[in-house]
């Protein structure tokens, strides 16, 4: 029996060992997925441990994905792009870093909602972890514009000189959004764990545009009821692109694509 499991503080509130469960029993393969509770300090001792033990892949989340990167003996192309790791798999000797969220994001937004990104005007609202690791996928989509904006102006300007090889990013305060409307605008901020959103200019969404949160549960409602009420045609949380990040995680550990709509129909079962 191969063993994998998810790393984080806090994760006992973690939806992914339910989701690899799901995904193992569709395939009936015999692996174990557990949430283990790791503090940031003690991230390099505890892969090294697990490695020993004979652990086979990890998915990484908060606070590990950037301090892991440091602690992969190799890393995809995309995690280097991303400066951040959700995806370990194991070597002989240690770990290969991957990032599978922006991969998730855009099969998501294409397979499972039926929304071009090609030639479209998109927004990413926040510069964080997340934000870089979806850019590149996004960029290779081919929008018609790509525009990061923060509460702040230095962290987009950072992003895009930072992706300026992959292709434009036009930075933006929220503030400067106003006048602009977008086809697809993805909040990429933290603050509906808060209960909040970012404080933005009103009529951002064009005619029949997609508001996708990629945060789930509670901490999109604040979000997506702000886009409703400004008239955004269509609405998606999070939950999608989880399920879609999981799937790619899989694959590279197993060389198997898992089925995923019958998971995420489940995952929203009340
Ligand atoms: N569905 C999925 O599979 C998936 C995958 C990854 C992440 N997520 C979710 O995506 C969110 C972002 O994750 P992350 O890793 O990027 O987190 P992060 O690195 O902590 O970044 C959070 C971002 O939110 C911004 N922010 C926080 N409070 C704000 C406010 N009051 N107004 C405007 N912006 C604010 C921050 O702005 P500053 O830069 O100015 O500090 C930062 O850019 C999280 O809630 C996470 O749970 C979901």
């Amino acid at each position: 029996m191969d063993h994998y499991a998810v790393l984080g503080q806090p994760v006992a509130h973690s939806r992914s060992p339910r989701i690899h469960s799901l995904f193992a029993a569709q395939s009936g393969a015999q692996l174990s997925y557990e949430a283990i509770e790791v503090a940031q300090d003690q991230l390099a001792e505890k892969l090294a441990a697990l490695h020993a033990a004979g652990y086979a892949g990890f998915n990484l989340t908060l606070p590990h994905k950037t301090a892991a990167v440091a602690l992969c003996e190799s890393r995809s192309e995309r995690a280097e792009r991303a400066g951040a790791v959700n995806t370990l798999i194991r070597t002989a000797t240690g770990w290969r870093g991957d990032n599978t969220d922006g991969a998730g994001l855009v099969r998501d937004l294409r397979h499972n909602l039926g929304a071009a990104i090609a030639g479209k005007r998109v927004l990413v609202l926040g510069s964080g972890g997340a934000t870089r690791g979806i850019l590149a996928p996004l960029l290779a989509e081919q929008p018609a514009e790509l525009v990061v904006s923060g509460r702040n102006p230095w962290k987009p300007e950072e992003l895009a000189l930072a992706f300026k090889a992959v292709g434009p990013i036009r930075p933006a305060t929220h503030y400067a959004l106003k006048g602009d409307r977008y086809d697809l605008v993805i909040n990429a901020t933290s603050i509906g764990h808060q209960g909040g959103v970012p404080r933005l200019p009103p009529e951002l969404f064009a005619p029949g545009a997609l508001a996708y949160d990629l945060n789930y549960g509670k901490a999109a409602e604040p979000f997506l009821q702000w886009a409703a009420a400004q008239g955004a045609a269509k609405r998606a949380d999070g939950l999608g692109m989880l399920v879609e990040q999981a799937a790619e995680s899989f694959l590279l550990w197993r060389g198997l694509r898992p089925e995923t709509a019958a998971v995420l129909a489940e995952l929203r079962q009340p």
